[in-house]
């Protein structure tokens, strides 16, 4: 400035200088005015390309397949031949399937087809011979938290929502994304390798979302992890606008999540979507604007200014443009109505709803969404959590899928471990989703519906190596991954493998359930779930097998060797007469005992009902929703008894009990007859458990309550207000010296032994302690504790010291790493053998429980899914007494053989996911109801 100044005062007074300063003048004016006519900035090149490519669709180049290797390859990977593989492709709408070799090199696929031998070249290729087993492309879960809520849950750790607003779209998933979470190992061993990481639903808008791969990297980072990441995560504004756009993927939710957390109302929530929208849209306004002047060369009134944009909406900004798939947490007709206004207001497509409950009921609404219909993505049965999922049904695949609807299955992980994502597709496929499509609803759709259909969720050359051989028929119930390859990298170095019926490897033979889908529809989403009642006089025929209770233990007491299949007469509820048709249904007989109904069991089989434990069954109809409940259960050391009630009350969960539930009737219909229940608790407390019928009307009901009380709970566990050794202490004093009063009288029975002790727990330490305390309190007092360990995903620790004293445990069929203290689990196949095949090992008492009352209905499918892991080891016998009798006998409920319900099976295979329940044969209520 001063030297300038200085420059100007010297040519004023100098006439040569004089010349010059006005020569310059006139150049600068000449400039300038050239410059007004025709305006262009140095960086018009850059802009031009930045303004075409804001037009440019996502997704790869045209010469994206021409290429030799994948930017994931991880060098020093050694290629592999898979031979004889019976290969499900994912092409011709997944019903392609080829058998033959896949070639695996530099992270692609390189070849399927047959390719003769490869002896000559052993040392430099690996060789996995298939033995004609199931091959498909990996598992691609499109609504995972992986990473974000890790496991084993940690304070530390909960990077998935962020509650700073509930306008977010500028938050990123990969910015929390925990590379130890210990799912990621789990997941792989069932096949899963590409998972979208949404934000949590905790807003409107929670942000960006990012597809990762599972497999361990080299450089051990998230970033590393990232599948075809848009070039944004590293800058928004040096952005190379000549490389073809990758998709980017947002979280919406809408409905009960965001208003719970700020308080909001429906109409609060989508109030806020369209402020967001609307801002979003006057920048790409702004944009579209000054990319016209830009594209018309019309450089005037551009020179100041700068291209229009702002790092917190871009991201918006870009779903306006197409850019985004877009996945919203949307379940019932009011929300998606809401949504699918909002995308028409402002013009963009929603990529897949999610949970999205109602979406059956409203097929023509979701049609009228901007753009394409949104596929949907669903779970199978785990619904009526809250009231938005109330009228979940497990017939929404079948229909949404006849309705033209992409449909896709996810875990939502945690919620499901995603290890099990195709346990979701193996289900949906029993209550009627084609069995293409549920194949595809787990890769190949899911991988569409993500925008990477390009390179992942086929089997064809060109694409990721991402593949799985199975064990099975990948429908089939249980169906276990012999190797994952994930990037041509084999994941599992040396899995366990089971034995298989060779029935599992076809798809199963599942039933039908159009007339059940049907009144789902004409119900609303609530059909009756109540049996017809009341048939007396009952023969079924074409009875395969007969299995019934004897001295606490399952027996096989009839198989049909004809072709017709055996009979099973039934009066009053009580089988009358099993055996061959000729030997049971005499003129005489039939003249005697007058006109039966007939039911054709059409090789199906009659078997002890099942009784479940685990989950507050029968003492909530909505868990989320207070005023459905029973409640929690009085804490022990935290509350504050009113003086006059004494020290202690024991709180009986019979007296909570609440009948006609939808969830102890769906568990009736799935011949899940008896519930067992102790008190929903949030820590440290004791109650007294109940035993009820899951068909009940209500309490009075004759059979309704089969055992007042069975069992003193309690659960022992770290994080609580108390510590543990507070806990033990105070366990430790019941059990001495009961108190006075009722309460007393019952710990009294359990320091005798002939009331169990259940003890919710996962941790060894603590089975250890108990362990300990039991055999404390047996030398006091001279008695033999019946102690049952309940959640138990470290019991298999202890399996020798608890097989020596007697102490039985219920565990989950498959156990998670939820929590810290139950982190060390058993896997099972195909990381090692089944926690339950290691107690048994032991002579440790198993049962089966669930943990939540949506997962009643399941029992059938969990016990065949953990008899099957426990590698042909286990008798039909020894795998229906896992859900009935041992359940029983280790949470203090004895039922009379003669007493107890059957249930009659219409088979149609050989697994549970192949058979539909018909009939409950009541001896209790003399009657057999039949679901018609
Ligand atoms: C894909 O398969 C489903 C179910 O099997 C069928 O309904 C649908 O029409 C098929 N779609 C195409 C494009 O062939
Ligand atoms: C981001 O930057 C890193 C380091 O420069 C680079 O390795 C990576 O490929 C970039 N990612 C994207 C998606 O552009
Ligand atoms: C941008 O990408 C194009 C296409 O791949 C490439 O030719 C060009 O060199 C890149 N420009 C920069 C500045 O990296
Ligand atoms: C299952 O049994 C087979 C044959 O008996 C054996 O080779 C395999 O290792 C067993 N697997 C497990 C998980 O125990
Ligand atoms: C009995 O059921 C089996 C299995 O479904 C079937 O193959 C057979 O034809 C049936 N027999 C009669 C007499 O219906």
């Amino acid at each position: 400035m001063v030297k300038g100044d200085t420059a100007f005062m010297g040519a004023r007074r100098n006439p040569r200088a004089r010349y010059l300063y006005a020569m310059l003048c006139l150049l600068l004016l000449a400039y300038l005015s050239s410059q007004s006519l025709h305006p262009s900035p140095k960086n018009a090149a850059e802009l031009r390309n930045r303004c075409s490519a804001l037009k440019q669709a996502p997704g790869p180049s045209p010469h994206f397949h021409r290429r030799k290797q994948s930017d994931r390859f991880q060098p020093g990977t050694r290629p592999t031949l898979i031979k004889n593989g019976k290969i499900w492709t994912g092409l011709r709408n997944g019903t392609d399937v080829l058998e033959g070799d896949i070639l695996l090199d530099n992270g692609l696929i390189m070849g399927v087809g047959k390719f003769g031998t490869f002896s000559s070249v052993g040392d430099r290729l690996d060789i996995i011979d298939a033995e004609g087993r199931w091959v498909s492309p990996s598992l691609v879960d499109i609504h995972s938290h992986l990473g974000d809520a890790s496991s084993p849950a940690l304070d530390g750790a909960q990077d998935d929502n962020s509650i700073k607003g509930t306008i977010l779209p500028w938050m990123r998933s990969l910015d929390g994304l925990n590379t130890h979470d210990d799912s990621y190992r789990l997941s792989i061993s069932g096949g899963v390798s590409t998972s979208l990481v949404l934000p949590g639903s905790a807003d409107a808008i929670g942000g960006q979302a990012f597809a990762i791969k599972l497999r361990k990297t080299s450089e051990r980072s998230p970033s590393s992890m990232l599948l075809e990441p848009p070039y944004q995560i590293n800058a928004s504004e040096s952005l190379n606008h000549s490389l073809p756009q990758r998709w980017r993927h947002m979280k919406h939710a809408c409905g009960e999540n965001p208003s719970d957390v700020y308080s909001d109302t429906r109409m609060d929530t989508i109030w806020a979507f369209r402020q967001a929208y609307n801002k979003a849209s006057q920048i790409k306004k702004q944009q579209d604007e000054f990319c016209s002047k830009v594209e018309a060369g019309d450089f005037k009134g551009l020179r100041d200014t700068e291209f229009p944009e702002d790092l917190q909406w871009e991201a918006l900004v870009d779903v306006l443009r197409g850019k985004v798939k877009v996945n919203v947490h949307c379940y019932e007709a009011v929300d998606l109505d809401g949504l699918v206004r909002l995308s028409n207001e402002f013009k963009f497509s929603i990529a897949a709803f999610h949970h999205a409950h109602e979406t059956y009921l409203v097929p023509e609404l979701l049609k009228r969404a901007y753009g394409k219909p949104p596929a949907v993505a669903l779970f199978s049965t785990n619904a009526r959590y809250k009231r938005e999922a109330y009228r979940g049904s497990e017939f929404a695949p079948k229909i949404l899928a006849e309705h033209g609807f992409t449909v896709l299955m996810k875990s939502d992980h945690p919620v499901l471990d995603s290890r099990h994502l195709l346990y979701e597709a193996q289900v949906a496929h029993f209550y009627g989703l084609p069995e293409n499509l549920a194949l595809r609803a787990v890769t190949s759709n899911s991988a569409e519906i993500m925008g990477m259909g390009h390179r992942i969720g086929y089997i064809r050359k060109g694409w990721d190596a991402d593949l799985v051989i199975w064990d099975s028929h990948p429908l089939a119930l249980g169906a276990t991954p012999i190797e994952v390859f994930i990037d041509g990298i084999a994941q599992l170095k040396s899995p366990f493998k089971l034995e298989k019926p060779s029935a599992f490897q076809k798809p199963p033979r599942v039933p039908n359930f159009d007339k059940e889908a049907q009144l789902t529809l004409q119900y609303d989403g609530l059909p009756p779930l109540n049996p017809i009642k009341g048939k007396k006089y009952v023969v079924f025929t074409n009875v395969t097998e007969v299995f019934v209770r004897e001295s606490g233990t399952v027996k096989a007491t009839f198989s049909s060797t004809s072709a017709a299949g055996g009979v099973a007469v039934v009066r009053n509820g009580r089988l009358d007469c099993i055996g061959e048709q000729l030997a049971c249904l005499t003129e005489d007989y039939l003249e005697t005992k007058g006109k039966p109904h007939f039911v054709d069991l059409k090789g199906g089989s009659i078997e002890p009902a099942l009784t479940s434990y685990g989950a507050p069954l029968g003492l909530e109809h909505i868990n989320q929703e207070p005023s459905t409940l029973d409640g929690t259960a009085f804490e022990l050391l935290s509350g504050v008894f009113p003086k006059i009630l004494g020290d202690i009350i024991l709180s009986r969960a019979v007296d909570g009990l609440l009948f006609e539930t939808r969830d102890a009737l769906y568990a009736y219909k799935s011949g899940v007859t008896t519930g067992i229940s102790s008190l929903s608790h949030h820590g440290f407390f004791f109650g007294l458990g109940t035993a009820f019928s899951t068909g009940a009307s209500h309490k009075l009901e004759k059979g309704a309550v089969v055992k007042d009380v069975t069992a003193l709970h309690t659960a022992i566990g770290f994080g609580d207000q108390q510590s543990v050794s507070t806990q033990i202490a105070v366990l430790r004093r019941l059990l001495l010296t009961p108190p006075e009063g009722t309460a007393g009288v019952w710990f009294q029975r359990v320091a005798e032994g002939s009331l169990p002790l259940v003890v919710e727990t996962h941790s060894a330490d603590i089975i250890a302690t108990l362990l300990n305390l039991k055999a404390e309190v047996e030398r006091a007092k001279a008695t033999k504790i019946r102690l049952t360990i309940s959640g138990a995903n470290e019991a298999h620790l202890l399996a020798e010291h608890l097989g020596k004293a007697g102490v039985g445990v219920l565990l989950f069929s498959h156990p998670f790493p939820t929590s810290w203290d139950g982190r060390r689990v058993a896997p099972g196949p195909p990381l090692s053998p089944s926690a339950m095949q290691e107690l048994l090992a032991h002579k440790v008492t198993v049962g089966l429980k669930i943990s939540e009352i949506w997962q009643a209905r399941n029992l059938p499918f969990e016990v065949g899914w953990a008899s099957l892991d426990m590698n042909s080891t286990l008798s039909k016998e020894e795998a229906l007494a896992l859900g009935s009798v041992n359940v029983e006998r280790l949470l203090g409920l004895e039922i009379e053989p003669e007493d107890a319900d059957l249930v009659a099976r219409e088979l149609t295979g050989t697994s549970p996911l192949e058979g539909k329940v018909v009939g409950i044969l009541s001896p209790r209520r003399e009657t057999v109801e039949l679901f018609e």
